[in-house]
């Protein structure tokens, strides 16, 4: 499938997802602005990308856990911009959530959001009740890590100290759950679990630095909000502190890192692989994100 088609698999997923509610008008309209126009879906792209290279077209057997994990991700972002948290107006370029609904009712949407997808996961035609457990499993214990992660984030003290502890948790969650998901339709998924999970953790880490990143180097059309917002919201980012971190090096260091579990990844796929199968729609996607650090002056 390629990368448009799969794109708007997911995102014809979502609707799907939306639809199935009987939310009241108003829940509705919330929950479609934090959805809608969806994002870059990368974690969710992520899942198809590897479920291909492992089941071909039957990865979307899993598309509702898929979209499960993209509604996890926006209930975090409604929650991640409140002025609790990162007190952000803007998302998407345009305004977040709560800056457009108001703070309640984007802490409901977002929470609402957040139960849903776990029931929305378990819609996922596995005949394997195992497999059913893993899927619930591993989303639920990857949000509670982001809402640990997010927990860390807002001292920036302990964020100089454990920067990269920090970024696992609160990025690196989900994508360990993409992961995940993209291989647990393998036949030898147990022996494949821990390489996977810790790939995805570090491609989380990498993507946390890159956006971070961005956020100081980015025009406002990439980020959807202004340059600098993170300093402006008085958000520590190592990309604009005076404290030391060479958050260059440490970015590199993240991809070289990164790679070289993708790459251990890729050849306990190899070995185990069912039939011919190709990881160029993967290294394709993967290739775009590491591409992002272009900006450099
Ligand atoms: C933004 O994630 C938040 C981070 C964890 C860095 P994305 O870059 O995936 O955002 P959207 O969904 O494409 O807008
Ligand atoms: C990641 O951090 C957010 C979540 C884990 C939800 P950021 O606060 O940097 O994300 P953006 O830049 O607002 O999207
Ligand atoms: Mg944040
Ligand atoms: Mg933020
Ligand atoms: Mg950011």
């Amino acid at each position: 499938m390629n990368s448009v088609d799969c794109y708007s698999r997911i995102e014809g997923g979502m609707h799907a997802a939306l639809e199935s509610l009987d939310a009241d008008v108003e829940l509705e309209e919330v929950l479609s602005y934090a959805l809608f126009p969806c994002g870059k879906l990368i974690r969710p792209r992520l899942v198809a990308a590897i479920g291909e290279v492992i089941s071909g077209p039957r990865w979307d057997t899993i598309l509702p856990a898929t979209v499960s994990l993209e509604l996890l991700h926006c209930a975090s972002l409604v929650h991640d911009d409140l002025p609790a948290l990162d007190d952000d107006q803007m998302r998407r370029g345009r305004a977040s959530c709560h800056a457009k609904f108001g703070e309640a009712r984007a802490l409901l949407a977002g929470d609402f959001l957040a139960s849903f997808a776990i029931q929305w996961a378990a819609k996922s035609q596995l005949s394997d009740a195992a497999q059913m457990v893993e899927i619930c499993t591993v989303l639920s214990g990857a949000y509670s890590r982001v809402m640990q992660g997010q927990l860390l984030d807002l001292d920036s003290t302990l964020k100089r100290k454990d920067l990269l502890g920090i970024y696992k948790l609160k990025t690196g969650a989900l994508f360990e759950a993409a992961f995940l998901l993209g291989v647990l339709q393998h036949k030898c998924y147990v022996e494949l679990k821990e390489k996977a999970l810790l790939c995805g953790q570090a491609f989380g880490v990498l993507y946390q630095l890159i956006d971070d990143f961005l956020d100081v180097n980015a025009p406002s059309s990439l980020t959807g909000r202004e340059v600098r917002s993170d300093q402006k919201n008085e958000r520590y980012n190592p990309f604009c502190s005076s404290d030391g971190i060479s958050a260059g090096s440490l970015m590199q260091e993240a991809k070289k890192n990164f790679l070289m579990l993708y790459g251990e990844l890729k050849n306990a796929l190899r070995i185990s692989r069912v039939g011919g199968t190709t990881f160029e729609p993967l290294d394709r996607m993967i290739e775009t994100v590491l591409s992002k650090d272009k900006f450099s002056k």
